[in-house]
């Protein structure tokens, strides 16, 4: 089965065996039909924070476990239990529409619900893990449900144990969050201020949002990408002050201790932004991002990445880190 559906970036590579998940049931018995062959097992979601490189051994998972559930209800909050295979900005409309406030800065992010904690996704100084209440997830190695809390899963900027020792333990089936009734808007990020009006309420904030990632990002549906190709790399204050006194625009937010400087305007200022070659190229209005125009394979994905990075490190003395998870055996270069 070709994976070029089910991945943004349009890469056409084979899942060796591929099965489309409805329910827990589902889940269960075909991991356990892998197990029984031996073989590999891989779930997707949207497919929208994936760099595939190749085939994909084994069996081939794509989780479309839908469900909503109103757990519970307090004055001031709500508990609202997502299926793992919902999409995450309906999901977030869905919200908004209940005047339950908390997601409302992550709108059109795109991918489903259970790929959110994997990369703790973010935007506009909001995270996902600020409203997790909890994850249920299937265990692979014993098919037994259980239900994690968010201390447990070791959240930090996009990153989770979900990218790293849980990747093949745990497959998501459910995100409960915590909204609230008295939403407290988070306004400091991004020019977000600027976009609301004095009193401005949830609803505002969302169309907001949605208005600023239209005006800067491009629609995965018009041209294959998968959003944020770099983490915006965190750096001590001695690098910060030695870049800042060779560039002193750098834009950079202060972390604690720490800098985390805007990837996006490293990429920009080594020449990158516009960039167009060999089927891919960098977004003309935001050089972080990776878009593919009409290439079925990674590779040359793969080498602009790497000419990227050689740059800016040239340049800034500074290493850029992928994003999206690598998946697919890789081929030989
Ligand atoms: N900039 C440039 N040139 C560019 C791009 C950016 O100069 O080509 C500068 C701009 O001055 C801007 C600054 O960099 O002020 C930051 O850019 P932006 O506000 O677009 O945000 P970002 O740091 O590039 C991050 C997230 C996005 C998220 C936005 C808004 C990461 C890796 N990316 O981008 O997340 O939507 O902030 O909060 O943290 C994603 O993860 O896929 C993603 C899109």
């Amino acid at each position: 089965v070709s994976l070029q559906p089910y991945n943004t970036f349009r890469f056409d590579y084979q899942a060796q065996y591929f099965a489309l998940i409805e329910t827990i049931e589902q889940l269960v018995q075909a991991i356990a039909w892998a197990k029984s062959c031996t073989l590999p097992v891989t779930v997707l979601g949207g497919g929208s924070n994936l760099l595939i490189q190749g085939d994909v051994a084994g069996l081939v998972l794509l989780n479309h476990i839908k469900r909503l559930t109103r757990l519970e209800e307090t004055l001031d909050s709500a508990l609202i239990e997502f299926g793992a295979g919902e999409v995450w900005h309906d999901s977030v409309a869905w919200a908004v529409e209940q005047g339950l406030g908390g997601i409302e800065n992550l709108a059109l992010i795109p991918g489903s619900v259970g790929a959110a904690p994997v990369q703790n996704i973010g935007a506009y100084g909001v995270e996902v893990k600020d409203v997790i209440a909890a994850i249920q997830v299937l265990d692979v190695a014993d098919l037994s449900l259980h239900t994690l809390a968010p201390e447990d899963c070791a959240f930090g900027y996009r990153e989770s144990r979900f990218k790293h020792e849980w990747r093949e333990r745990y497959v998501i089936t459910s995100v409960t969050l915590r909204l609230s009734k008295q939403p407290l808007l988070t306004l400091e990020y991004g020019g977000l201020k600027n976009a609301v009006s004095e009193g401005a309420g949830i609803r505002q904030v969302f169309d907001a949002v949605c208005e600023i990632r239209r005006s800067k990002l491009p629609d995965p549906a018009q041209l294959a990408n998968s959003g944020s190709f770099f983490k915006n790399p965190v750096v001590d204050a001695e690098c910060y002050a030695a870049i800042k006194a060779k560039f002193p625009n750098v834009v950079a937010f202060a972390q604690a201790q720490q800098w985390k400087l805007a990837a996006g305007w490293l990429n920009d200022q080594a020449g990158w932004k516009g960039y167009r070659g060999q089927g891919v190229g960098v977004y003309e209005k935001q050089a972080l991002v990776l878009v593919n125009y009409d290439c079925t394979k990674a590779d040359a994905l793969l080498a602009l990445e790497q000419s990227i990075k050689d740059s800016v490190q040239a340049m800034f003395g500074v290493e850029l880190e992928r994003e999206p998870v690598l998946l697919g055996a890789a081929s030989c270069r």
